[in-house]
């Protein structure tokens, strides 16, 4: 395997981890590089569910290291919460298998109480976030007044930077009526997770690039999915930070030319957590998915928008990301359903529309052109090998990996390891 950056085409959720899990038994390092525990990406093996939020999923196979590279915001409370909650599992982390960027940026208290009140303040015009500060974070990095891992592990100079950003947040929050933060407990609090994280940080770009020069492989770790990138997603319903391919560059100081190909994750139908356009929504598939227990938020337990698959989106997110190659997950889902809708464009005033409009307004009042295709009605879970699917399900991967203009080579039929067809 060559150096591989994994993205979500979607709208995250696309079952990147899981996908992930799987890559990495070919691959020495991976590398989350945007994003923050936000994320929330699964990992089945056998009875054993894991949910990965800052730390690569990559983690959960010995021998190899993973790394948490410059374009990621930490919280470092999260994340060492996250390093006890997978030890007490069994699951090794130290700092042989796992680096933490010193040029992070740092989730702090007053970012979560932030995103809250805007959130709040926002009423029905929310953006529906994970309410993980994310937002506020990215904004402090962009105004160039964020705290970075490599401060928080100079105690003096952290508890310092920390004591004018709380008085300069909390009189914000007080300003919108939001309660304040004591500044005491919070740099207690950090103090205490720096002394863990310590063995941990480094500079991660020299890391990899040492990495690259003795021919190590290394998959990109994308977080979120296109659709909520800052730049190309349906902003503001976004996230705060590049999830499309070029976030993998910026995000951990590995250059484009090192990078060999770029494989997009995709639900066989669509998905999408928090508010905004989605245009191929659709209530039946919503009821459909939700009595099967499936489709609920990883990281927040909401339950999730769903919809039929939208090949003008991730004919987009082609494009945009570069996508060479597909994984289509989450096929078994579909096992049930009898005829399988496919929408290939939008209508929007009379006019047919091949990509989706960038305005989020626009993009809400497009209609969804639908072709339908016969579905399989049989279960597709024990299917290991492209041959074993029913032609009518392969004759569905075709389509939309046809329309989506990018080479199938993985098809997942279940959450297990096992489950995965390479095609
Ligand atoms: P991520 O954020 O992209 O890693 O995706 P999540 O973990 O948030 O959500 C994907 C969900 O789908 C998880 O519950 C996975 O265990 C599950 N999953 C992934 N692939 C498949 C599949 O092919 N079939 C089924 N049934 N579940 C899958
Ligand atoms: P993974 O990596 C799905 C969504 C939120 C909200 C918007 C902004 O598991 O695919 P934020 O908290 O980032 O400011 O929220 O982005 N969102 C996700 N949706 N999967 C994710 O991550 C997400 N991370 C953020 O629901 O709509
Ligand atoms: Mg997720």
């Amino acid at each position: 395997m060559a150096n591989t950056i994994l993205v979500g085409a979607q709208w995250g959720d696309e079952g990147k981890g899981k996908i992930i899990d799987f890559l990495t038994e070919h691959a020495d390092i991976v590398v989350r590089s945007q994003g923050g525990n936000n994320a929330g990406h699964t990992v089945i093996h056998g009875s054993k569910k894991y949910v990965l939020h800052l730390i690569p999923s990559g983690i959960l196979r010995a021998k190899k290291t993973c790394v948490i590279g410059n374009g990621v915001v930490i919280d470092p409370v999260a994340l060492v919460g996250e390093i006890d909650g997978l030890r007490e599992r069994g699951v090794k982390v130290s700092a042989k298998n796992l680096v933490i960027s010193d040029c992070a940026h740092l989730v702090l208290p007053y970012h979560r109480a932030l995103d809250e009140q805007r959130e709040i303040t926002k009423g029905r015009n929310k953006i529906g976030t994970t309410k993980r500060g994310i937002g506020p974070a990215y904004g402090d990095k962009a105004a160039r007044t964020g705290l970075r891992m490599g401060d928080l592990m100079q105690p003096a100079l952290f508890s310092e930077k920390l004591k004018a950003k709380m008085q300069e947040n909390n009189a914000i929050l007080k300003a919108l009526g939001a309660k304040t933060i004591s500044y005491k407990s919070v740099n207690e609090e950090y103090l205490r997770a720096a002394e863990a994280l310590q063995p941990f940080v480094a500079n991660t770009v020299v890391f990899l690039h040492e990495a690259l020069k003795n021919g190590r492989e290394i998959l990109f770790e994308g977080a979120q999915g296109t659709f909520l990138d800052i730049d190309h997603g349906t902003y503001p319903y976004v996230t705060s930070s590049n999830t499309t391919a070029g976030g993998a560059c910026t995000g951990s100081g590995v250059p484009p030319h090192r990078m060999d190909r770029v494989l997009g994750v995709m639900k066989a139908y669509t998905t999408r957590v928090g508010e905004g356009p989605f245009p191929t929504e659709d209530a039946a598939v919503s009821d459909r998915l939700h009595a099967m227990g499936r489709e609920f938020g990883a990281t927040t337990g909401r339950a999730r928008r769903c919809g039929w698959f939208d090949a003008v989106a991730t004919r987009y997110a082609t494009m945009v990301n570069g996508i060479d190659e597909l994984a289509v997950t989450n096929l078994d889902g579909l096992d049930q359903v009898e005829t399988i809708r496919v929408c290939t464009h939008y209508k929007l005033g009379g006019k047919k529309l091949e990509v989706p409009p960038t305005d989020h307004l626009q993009l809400a009042e497009c209609e969804p052109v639908y072709i339908e295709m016969p579905g399989w009605m049989s279960s597709t879970e024990e299917a290991r090998e492209f041959g074993d699917l029913p032609a009518k399900a392969r004759a569905y991967l075709g389509k939309i990996a046809e329309l989506t203009g990018a080479a199938l080579r993985i098809a997942s039929v279940g959450p297990g390891r096992d489950q995965t067809i390479v095609v």
